[in-house]
C-alpha cells in the first residue's frame, strides 16, 4: 500500500482547487487517518472557495475543503476505541473551522484526518459513494434539532433505552406528538432532518417541490406542501391545527420568513435558520475572476440588510431563531451520541438511510471543481459525489 498523499489544494482565496502532493496526516489520540474512497459537496464548499476572505476570514492558505468522507481507516490514534484499522467508515471533516487546520482535516485529498467522535462504522451493504453523502447533512440537522440552543428536541432512543418500542421512539400516542416543521425537506440537511425528527418521535410537516413530495413522504413527513404555493403556509397551518409545534427548521431562499410567520399562527416559538436570505451563488463564482471586493459588497449589504429584518420579525413573534453551525456538534456531547449511536444505530435498523441519492459527478481530485460548480448552479433531491 502506497500511503503518499495527494490534495485538491485551495491556494489562496477565489481560485480554482489545485491538486498537488500533500503531506500525510499523523493521527492525533483522538482521531483516524482514512484513505478516501468517496467523497461528497455541499454548498459550504462553493461559499469557502468563492467567499473566503469576506465569511471564512480566520482560513489559513494552501487550504484542503470538504467535508464529507467515506473510505478506510489507515492509522488509529492512541485513544481510539471504537474504530480499527481496515475498517469502513463515514465521518465530518472540520478543518475549515476556526481553530482547526484545514490541511491536516479537509475531505478533498486522498488521505485526511478525522475525529472518531464525528466518525463511524458503515454497514457492509452502504457503498462508499453512498455513505458520502451523510456527514455535514445529517450533522447539520441533528444540531438544528436536538442542540439546547435550537430546538432542542429529544434524541431517538434506542431499542434498549425504549425497552424494545422502537418505532414509537418511546413517545407519545400520535394524536398527542408534537409537530416539527421542517422548510426545505427535499435539501441534503431537511432529509436529514425529516429523519432524525420523526426517529425521535415527532410527526414532521415539510415543504418540498412537488416532484419529490414523495420522496420527502418516505422518509416520515406527514404532509408534505409545495413551498412555492402561495398558500403553503395556511396549508400547513390547517394540518397542525391545535397540536404543539416544537420548532421549525427553515432551509432554502425565502424559509425564514415563512417559518416565522408559520410560528406565529401555531404558537411555536423556536426556530433554527440555515441559510442565508439573499443567495450567494452568483458572487461566489470563481470563474469570472471579477474581485470580491466591490463587486460583492451590494450582495453582502443586502444580506445584513435582509438579516436584521428577520431577526427583528421573529423577536417581534417572540420566536427564538439562531443560525445553526452544522459542524459545532464537535464540540458537545451531540458529536458522540449522533457519530457513535444515533447514525450506526439507525443505519443497522433502517431508520436512517443515506440521503438523499448520490450523484457520481466524476472520479479522482481533478474532479472536485467541476462537482462543486455543478454544486453552485443548483441539485434536486440528489447528492454530488467524486470516487477517489
Ligand atoms: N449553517 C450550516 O452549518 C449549514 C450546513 C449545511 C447546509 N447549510 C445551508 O443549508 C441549505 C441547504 O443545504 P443542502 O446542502 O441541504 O442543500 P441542497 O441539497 O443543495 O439543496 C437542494 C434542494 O434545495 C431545495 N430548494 C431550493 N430552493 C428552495 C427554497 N426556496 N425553499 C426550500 N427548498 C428549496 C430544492 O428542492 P426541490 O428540488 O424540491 O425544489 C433542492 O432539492 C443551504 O442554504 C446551505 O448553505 C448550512
Amino acid at each position: 500500500m502506497t500511503l503518499a498523499n495527494t490534495a485538491a489544494f485551495l491556494r489562496s482565496p477565489r481560485t480554482p482547487f489545485e491538486v498537488g502532493p500533500a503531506e500525510m496526516p499523523a493521527p492525533a489520540a483522538d482521531e483516524v487517518v482514512v484513505r478516501v474512497r468517496a467523497v461528497a459537496v455541499n454548498p459550504l464548499d462553493w461559499v469557502v472557495q468563492g467567499t473566503g476572505r469576506m465569511t471564512y476570514r480566520w482560513l489559513t492558505h494552501p487550504a484542503v475543503l470538504g467535508t464529507d468522507v467515506a473510505g478506510e481507516v489507515v492509522a488509529v490514534g492512541s485513544a481510539v476505541t471504537r474504530l480499527a484499522v481496515g475498517d469502513r467508515v463515514v465521518g465530518l471533516a472540520t478543518g475549515t473551522d476556526k481553530g482547526r487546520d484545514p490541511r491536516h482535516e479537509g475531505a478533498f485529498q486522498t488521505h485526511t484526518a478525522l475525529l472518531e467522535r464525528l466518525t463511524t462504522v458503515i454497514p457492509d451493504d452502504l457503498s462508499f459513494e453512498q455513505a458520502a453523502v451523510l456527514p455535514l447533512g445529517v450533522s447539520t440537522a441533528a444540531c438544528a434539532l436536538f442542540q439546547e440552543r435550537h430546538l432542542g428536541l429529544r434524541l431517538p432512543r434506542s431499542a434498549a433505552d425504549a425497552g424494545g418500542a422502537v418505532s414509537d421512539a418511546g413517545g407519545p400516542a400520535a394524536r398527542e406528538r408534537e409537530v416539527v416543521v421542517v422548510w426545505g425537506g427535499s435539501t441534503s440537511v431537511g432529509m436529514n432532518a425529516v429523519q432524525l425528527a420523526t426517529a425521535a418521535g415527532y410527526d414532521v410537516v415539510s415543504t418540498a417541490s412537488a416532484a419529490n413530495a414523495e420522496t420527502v413522504k418516505g422518509l416520515g413527513a406527514t404532509h408534505v406542501y409545495d413551498y412555492r404555493d402561495p398558500e403553503v403556509v395556511d396549508k400547513l397551518v390547517a394540518v397542525i391545527a391545535g397540536r404543539t409545534v416544537a420548532g421549525a427548521v427553515a432551509i432554502g431562499l425565502g424559509s425564514t420568513e415563512a417559518c416565522i410567520r408559520l410560528l406565529a399562527r401555531t404558537g411555536g416559538s423556536r426556530l433554527a435558520l440555515l441559510s442565508t436570505p439573499v443567495s450567494l451563488a452568483e458572487v461566489a463564482d470563481v470563474s469570472t475572476g471579477r474581485p470580491l471586493v466591490p463587486n460583492a459588497l451590494p450582495t453582502f449589504a443586502r444580506l445584513g440588510l435582509a438579516t436584521a429584518r428577520s431577526l427583528l420579525a421573529a423577536r417581534q413573534a417572540k420566536v427564538v431563531a439562531r443560525f445553526v453551525w452544522g459542524s459545532s456538534l464537535r464540540d458537545d456531547d451531540l458529536g458522540e451520541q449522533l457519530w457513535g449511536g444515533i447514525v450506526p444505530r439507525g443505519l443497522a435498523d433502517g431508520s436512517l438511510r443515506a440521503v438523499p441519492e448520490a450523484l457520481v459527478a466524476g472520479e479522482g481530485l481533478g474532479a472536485i471543481q467541476g462537482a462543486v460548480d455543478r454544486q453552485r448552479a443548483g441539485v434536486s433531491a440528489r447528492k454530488l459525489v467524486v470516487l477517489l
